[in-house]
């Protein structure tokens, strides 16, 4: 299939690509390129990309594509805290459009990268795709908002699919260290101290970033009437851990580290396990890695590729990353682009 992939440049498209075209797809990116240059180590490289803005995508350039996967956004809740109104411009509005246009160019299949947080806090019962959705974070509003809209939009010859992801860990070259595992990994191997900052009872589903890009992958070709705008949890339940426990994983994996719980950060509403059986059932997809084997991954990765404390705290830390963009001339306060230095 011809697939463009919105995001391509970002921790997970990166991952995603070279799993898209083993099997047999030929890939476009579209890409802002916001973290283009942020790469950890060698890298094979993107592939064939348009550097654009989501918020200018023009129906010219969707077409010739069977598949959208849709994952450009601002990725997370301190992005969506600090400009709520940028995250709704960027993760809602101009998502919608994407797949109003997609639909105008003719693509058939648009796969949406939702979230777990869509639960917000919904206790320790499992939830499934059918759970109320309680949204804490204007980040997790907008998938919300993006799951309505675009479902409104399914027909005989637009089939729209929402993969609710769990937190992704594991590596990527353009590496994230603001989700937990990986931020988690990250400062012990930097400081010998696997820190936690809430009090570890929070439960979090994770699912490593390869078996997110299977995920994706096993939507593009599944037969449409088993898809069409259905939201599927992507992970498994093995992963659903509280901090306490992920942190322990993280301290078997990094040899000589200490645990530092110290909840200074106080409560933190957003936790919820979650049932994983409908993307087994339906897709037959499985994840593969558990959270003990990414935390031994990332130590070794992290330590190969020589990580250091600037790139872990600026570089692969999305919030500083753009604000540092923003200081140096080349994005302006909308995260619109002004200058060419990181294009895509
Ligand atoms: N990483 C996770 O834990 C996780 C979990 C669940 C869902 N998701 C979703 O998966 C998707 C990808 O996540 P990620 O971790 O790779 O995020 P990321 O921040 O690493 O990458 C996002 C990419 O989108 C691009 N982008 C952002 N705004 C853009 C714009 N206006 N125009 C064009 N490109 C733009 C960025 O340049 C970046 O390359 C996101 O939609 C995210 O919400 C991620």
């Amino acid at each position: 299939m011809r697939v463009l992939v919105t995001g391509h440049q970002g921790y997970l498209g990166t991952v995603m690509v070279p799993v898209l075209e083993a099997a047999g797809h030929t890939v476009t990116g579209l890409d802002i390129g916001y973290f283009a240059d942020c790469l950890l180590g060698e890298f094979a490289g993107d592939p064939e990309g348009l550097a654009v803005d989501l918020r200018e995508v023009t129906v010219e350039q969707l077409r010739g594509f069977d598949a959208v996967i849709h994952l450009a956004a601002l990725s997370n809740d301190p992005l969506g805290a600090l400009a709520p109104e940028i995250t709704y411009d960027i993760n809602h509005h101009a998502s919608v459009r994407l797949a109003r246009l997609a639909k105008e160019a003719g693509v058939r299949r648009f796969l949406y990268a939702s979230t777990c947080s869509v639960y917000g806090a919904a206790g320790t019962e499992l939830v499934t795709e059918d759970a109320p959705l309680r949204p804490i974070t204007p980040y997790a509003q907008s998938k919300v908002r993006v799951e309505d809209d675009v479902a409104a939009l399914a027909d005989d010859d637009f089939t729209p699919v929402f993969l609710r992801n769990a937190t992704a860990f594991g590596f990527s070259p353009r590496l994230r260290a603001d989700i937990v595992l990986n931020n988690l990994v990250g400062y012990a191997v930097l400081t010998g101290e696997v820190k936690v900052l809430s009090d570890g009872t929070p439960w979090r589903p994770l699912v490593h970033a390869r078996d997110i890009a299977t995920a994706f992958a096993t939507c593009l070709t599944a037969p449409a009437a088993d898809l069409s705008c259905r939201a599927f949890n992507i992970g498994s339940e093995v992963n659903n851990l509280t901090v306490a426990e992920i942190a322990a994983a993280v301290v078997e994996a990094v040899p000589g580290s200490r645990l530092l719980i110290t909840g200074e950060s106080g409560a933190d509403p957003r936790s919820y396990r979650v049932d994983f059986s409908s993307a087994r059932e339906v897709l037959g997809f499985e994840a593969q890695w558990t959270v003990p084997a990414g935390a031994v991954e990332l130590r070794t990765e992290y330590t190969a590729r020589g990580l250091t404390a600037e790139a872990f705290f600026q570089r692969f830390t999305r919030l500083p990353h753009l604000q540092g963009l923003c200081d140096a001339g080349v994005l302006d306060a909308r995260l619109r682009r002004i200058s060419a230095s990181a294009s895509a």
